[in-house]
């Protein structure tokens, strides 16, 4: 399998927020960005595999900024590390200011996709190779953020997520 950039998976939803999707303050509902983040997510891991991908974690999800009523919303997805049969997905949300074009960063969100075949079985996916400063530093933490998942999720134990324990133990 040859190996792909985050730039081949890179997937860029762009929408607004409408009254529907808000919450008592008039501002976008959580799980509706999620939602928007888990479609992004599933395209880029889906164009890095060229396979079916089903979500597998949402590692870390940081709601910094209030997004507004009516606001413009775009959810920007790359796979930032390439496992066996996982993927590291990193997304990060703006708002754009429309009377200028100005963009804030308000959320960034970390998901774990699985590439599977028809019968849902794990099937192994092609090296990642990241090219700009920003890619290589995601690209470096997802190690040990794969195994804080794991731990968490009671698949991997404490002693075994060697690159986690390195970060505490000198
Ligand atoms: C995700 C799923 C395919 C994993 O199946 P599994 O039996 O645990 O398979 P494996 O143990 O071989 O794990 C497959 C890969 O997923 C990774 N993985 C599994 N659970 C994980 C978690 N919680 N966090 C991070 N990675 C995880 C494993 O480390 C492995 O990665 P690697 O092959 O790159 O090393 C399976 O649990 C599944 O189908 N879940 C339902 C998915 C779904 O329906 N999502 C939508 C929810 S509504």
């Amino acid at each position: 399998m040859q190996a792909k950039t985050p730039s081949d998976s890179r997937t860029i939803l762009t929408d607004m927020v409408l009254p529907s999707e808000t919450n008592h303050l008039n501002h976008l509902f959580g799980g509706e960005l999620l939602a928007r983040m888990d479609r992004a997510g599933s395209i880029a891991a889906r164009r890095h595999s060229s396979n079916i991908t089903v979500t597998a974690s949402v590692n870390h999800v940081a709601f910094n900024k209030s997004v507004p009523l009516g606001s413009i919303v775009t959810v920007d997805a790359k796979v930032s590390r390439a496992f066996k049969t996982s993927m590291e997905i990193y997304i990060d949300v703006w708002i754009e200011e429309h009377s200028t074009g100005a963009r804030t960063k308000a959320n960034e969100a970390i998901y774990t996709f699985v590439a599977v075949d028809e019968d849902g079985k794990p099937t192994a996916v092609p090296e990642l190779k990241p090219e700009t400063d920003l890619e290589k530093e995601r690209f470096a933490g997802a190690l040990r953020r794969k195994q804080l998942s794991l731990v968490l999720a009671g698949k991997m134990k404490a002693d075994d997520a060697t690159e986690l324990r390195a970060l505490f133990i000198e």
